[in-house]
Order: C-alpha cells, then structure tokens, then sequence
C-alpha cells in the first residue's frame, strides 16, 4: 500500500482550515490513496469434514485476502495466475465508472487470465461504502475464489449509525468435497442438475453440526454492552441463505454497500451476491451462556440442493479477562430457531422491509421517468439432447436456462467489450436482444409444451443516461424458482414486486418511487416478479445475471451495452495494454 506524504499533508491542512472557518470540504479527492494488493493464483491443501483437497487460492488463503479501502480510493490489485485454471476476477458490486475493462467476468469484459499470465485490476471506488465481495468469475472457480471488499466512509465522514466497537466480516459459501470444476463439467455434459455442496461455511469453516467438523468453527468472541458491525456476504455458489443468531436481535443498516433504514431481525435472508451489514448489540453483562450463529439455505426449486446447516459460537469474554476459555465448554449452548427451507413468507417479509435511508446525504436518485421500459422473463428451460447421447435431464433432454427464452452463448474469439470498444461485433454479439418474451404465455401458470430455449449472443444497447424500467418475471418452466438476479455497473433501485404475473395496468400505480431499496443483486420471488429502475450512467458493457452459478452456466444470463456520452468524462476509458487476449 502506498500514499503520497506531500498530498496527505495538504489534506490535513484542508481539513483543518475547513474545519476551522466551517467551510464544508471540497470534493477533492482529499485523502484519497491508492490501495495495492498483490493475487497470486495458486493451488492450497485445505482439509475440511476429514477431507483434503488441492484447491484454488489466493495466496493460499481460504477464504481469500480482505480488500480494504475508502471511499474514493483507488485500488490496484495485480493478478498473477499460477494455476492451471483459466481465471479472472470480478469486484462485486463496485461500479466501475468509465472503467469496464477491469470488471472481470471472462468473456465479457475480459479474456480470461492464463496460466503463467497476469492481469493489473485498477479501478476507483466512487459514491459507495459499505461492504461487497470479490470473486472469480469464470465457470465455477469463484467457489474457493472469494473474499470481502470492505469500503470504509471517507476519513471523518461517520455512519449515520452508532460508531461499532469492531467490525466482524462473516462470509458464507460452499465447501465441496469434489473439484468444482469436475461438478459443472459433467452437468453441461449430462444435462442434469450438478451436485450439490457438501457444506455450507462462515469464513470457511462449516462449523460443529458436520462430521469431523468441530475443529472448523468460526468463534466471534465478544465483550458485553458492546455494538459489534457483522459484515455478512453470500459468497455460496447456488443457494439463498438465513442466518440467525441465538437470542439476539441484529439491527440491518446496510446491504449491498448502501444505506438502509435501520430495522430490527431476528433472522436475515440473504441470497448469492448479496452483502448485508447488522449491529449485532451484545447483552450487558456476560451471559453466562454460548450462543449458536447458524445459516441455512431458503430453496425455491424442485431440484436437489444442500439442506446442511453452517454454525459458528457466539462467546461472551468474561469481564475479568483472565479466566481460561475453558470455562466456554460448560455453559450452556443456545441454539436459534431458522425458518423452515421454502418459508417465502419469511423472505417476502424480510424483503419488504428493506428501504433505502434516502435522507439528504445519502439520497435515493430513483429515475422518475423511464425511457426504456423491458419485460423480461427469467427461469429454466431445456434444451434437445444431441444425438447418439443419452442425456439426464428432463424426459432425456439438458437442463437449461434463459432471459426471454435466450439461453446466452458467451463469445470465445474476444469479450464483449473488446469487440464494442473496437467495433467489431460482427461475429461477436448482435444488438436484437428482445425487449419483451419472444411469445406470450402465462408465465406462472401451466408450462408450455415446447419448453426448448434458443441459443445467441444478443444484448440491448442503450444510449448513455437512458433511464431504464425492468421487470423480471419468474416462469414456471421446469418449476418456479426464486433467481438472484446480478447486475454489472450499477446500483438499481426495486420498485415494485409480486407474485404472480406482473400486470402493467395495476401493478406500476403501487410501486415505490420515494425510497425503494438500492442494490446490484435482487432476489426475482418465486412465482413471482421485480421490477427495477436504473439511470444507464456508465458507459461499457455490462453483464447480468442469475447469481445461482447453476443457472448461469445453464444461460441465465445476457447484457447491456451502453453508449458513450457526449462529454469527455462520458466515455469508457481505453482498455488496458496486459488485458489478456483469448
Ligand atoms: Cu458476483 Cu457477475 O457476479
């Protein structure tokens, strides 16, 4: 990490001569500094449930190193792959204003980063605080790949909640006792539904409730009469999560690195690509008990998942410090009560409670006024069996996935946004991404007979500052499914929601426009649909996508290209010269 003495003197003295006169600071980048991380790609023996397997690390951690910055900084992070995997790695939720070259995922943005290769992300985090997550994003590698991004408040600006004590992050994802890699492959090569995880983590360890187990348990020791921030990520592959904690309420103050009107929970529902920070406020006095944190998935599909329980102890630090830990052993544990696996009740109303904070400082900039207005439906579908196989999806045919009936192909001789940048698409993408289903049907009713989606590449390009509705809508093809939908680039706001087929006549008059929950990832109901509004700032191209890495294998997934502006500072800015060829 490196900052420049001479600059941050200068700050110091805007500060005080702001502080001193009243003046409010200029929106210099004052204090602002380059952040600088070194990835070395490479393989780790990890051991977990009495197994041990090689994996895919960064730097041998797992799970991977904490990107930390503030708001405003910039951060450079040097990928060096050593692995023979191809790789590349995505900065979850971070906008990546003008700078779409360094948003990682393969195929799209960039070619992936080779064996022996390496590729330099560097990108500013601007307008954003809170917490996000790094992952790779190439075919199934983010399952070991995966760390926080935490980005503090500008120096002196506070949370607009009680200062914490500490900061605790707690990342959820999947152990698999197999290669990923091996899992996905066969499922495209079957057609059938890959297998599951064996566990499911906190900072990578499953916790007490598996066999062989008890050693890999994440413990948060805690003082009493103290205010803890829990910055919880959903790093798991293909499954929503709850999480409680026994015998206490978490206070929710933001979620994917944007303010929230504070609420209280007893259980969080959180889906892949979501982040959610709680206070987690500790009793006043020791308790003189050890509390379970536990998380377990919400599943919506009528496919097989993991239904295992991750946990971790909540340990109160006695007030004398100097009594051993051994006397945690014999204290009586608490355990919490989680919804049941389907409960969408729970999450219907966890959901509706999320608001953005919306206050002068921290506005909700809901697009007013739409321009572009999509429907698209999201869900499953399959697609024929080649012949002279024998395939293991639905009657004998593949298992597949789509956005408006388009399962999307990724490009193999450049990424997307190469051939934008360059103009040349021919061969690459086409710009007919329909902007509505290809053919009606009741989309949450009895399934079409012909359930086969078609394969392309095709995105939607809109011009810079189009202000953009978008409802999606689950099918139930191959059954209903709640789908975490991803969006690269920007921010969202969710207007509206049901179950359900949307009705354009009723359904936008009860839509939220004052201060919709902002966010880059949204779970579409089960049955049900989302609709929301984002302003096309950001010049580039930008993916979308199921964060269920199942269904985006299967091709639920598509992308938006948006057009430079008028102004210098509204155009993407030239590509890098080590970004990877394919
Ligand atoms: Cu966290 Cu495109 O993904």
């Amino acid at each position: 990490m490196e900052s420049t003495l001479q600059h941050s003197m200068i700050c110091s003295l805007a500060w005080l001569l702001a502080m001193s006169t009243l003046l409010a600071l200029p929106e210099l980048s004052c204090g602002s500094m380059t952040r600088r991380y070194k990835f070395d790609i490479r393989l780790q023996n990890v051991t977990r449930l009495c197994g041990t397997r090689s994996i895919v690390t960064v730097n041998g951690k797992f799970p991977g190193p904490k990107i930390m910055a503030r708001e405003g900084d910039r951060v450079v992070v040097k990928v060096v792959n050593h692995v023979t995997n191809n790789v590349t790695i995505h900065w979850h939720g971070v906008r990546q204003l003008r700078t779409g070259w360094y948003d990682g995922p393969a195929y799209v943005t960039q070619c992936p980063i080779r064996t022996g290769q390496s590729f330099v992300y560097n990108f500013t985090i601007v307008g954003q605080r809170g917490t996000l997550l790094w992952h790779a994003h190439i075919s199934w590698m983010r399952a070991t790949l995966y760390g926080p991004i935490v980005v503090l408040p500008k120096r002196g600006v506070p949370y607009p909640f009680p200062k914490p004590y500490k900061e605790i992050p707690i990342i959820f994802g999947e152990w698999f006792s197999v290669d990923p890699e091996a899992i996905i492959a066969q499922a495209l090569r079957t057609g059938a539904g890959p297998n599951i995880s064996d566990a499911y983590t906190i900072n990578g360890l499953p916790g007490p409730l598996y066999n062989c187990s008890k050693k890999d348990t994440f413990e948060l020791k805690v003082k009493p009469g103290k205010t803890y921030l829990l910055r919880m990520i959903n790093a798991a592959l293909n499954d929503d999560l709850f999480f409680s904690i026994a015998n206490h309420t978490l206070t929710v103050v933001e979620v994917d690195a944007v303010y929230v009107k504070p609420f209280d929970a007893d259980i969080v529902h959180i889906t892949p690509g979501q982040t959610t920070n709680v206070l987690l406020h500790t009793k006043p006095s020791p308790p003189d008990a050890t509390f379970l944190m536990a998380a377990r998935p919400y599943a919506t599909g009528s496919g097989t998942f993991d239904n295992t329980t991750t946990a971790g102890l909540l340990v109160y630090l006695p007030s004398n410090a100097s009594s051993s830990s051994a006397d945690v052993k014999n204290l009586p544990l608490f355990r919490p009560t989680l919804p049941a696996l389907n409960d969408t009740a729970y999450t219907t109303n966890y959901t509706g409670k999320l608001r953005s904070l919306a206050t002068a400082q921290f506005p909700a900039n809901v697009p007013q006024t739409v321009e572009r207005r999509f429907y698209f439906t999201v869900g499953l579908g399959t697609s024929p069996c080649a012949k002279n196989q024998t395939c293991q999806g639905p009657n004998g045919t593949k298992f597949a996935a789509s956005v408006n009936n388009i399962s999307f192909a990724l490009p193999t001789s450049a990424a997307l946004l190469q051939a934008h940048y360059f103009g040349r698409t021919k061969g690459v993408y086409d710009t007919d991404f329909p902007d509505t289903p290809p053919f009606p049907f009741n989309y949450t009713g009895t399934p079409p007979n012909d359930t086969f989606v078609s394969n392309a590449t095709k995105v939607v390009v809109l011009p810079f500052n189009t202000s953009v509705e978008l409802v999606m809508q689950d099918t139930s093809i191959q059954g209903a499914e709640s789908h975490p939908l991803h969006l690269h680039g920007f921010n969202f706001f969710v207007v509206g929601t049901g179950f359900g087929n949307y009705d354009p006549s009723k359904d936008p008059k009860r839509f939220n426009l004052a201060d919709p929950i902002e966010r880059n990832t949204v779970g579409v109901p089960v049955g049900g649909w989302v609709a929301i509004r984002f302003l096309a700032d950001n010049p580039g191209v930008w993916f979308m996508h199921c964060h269920l890495e199942v269904h985006t294998s299967w091709g639920l997934r598509m992308a938006w290209v948006v057009n430079d502006g008028a102004l210098p500072n509204q155009k993407l800015l030239p590509p890098p010269s080590d970004l990877p060829r394919c």
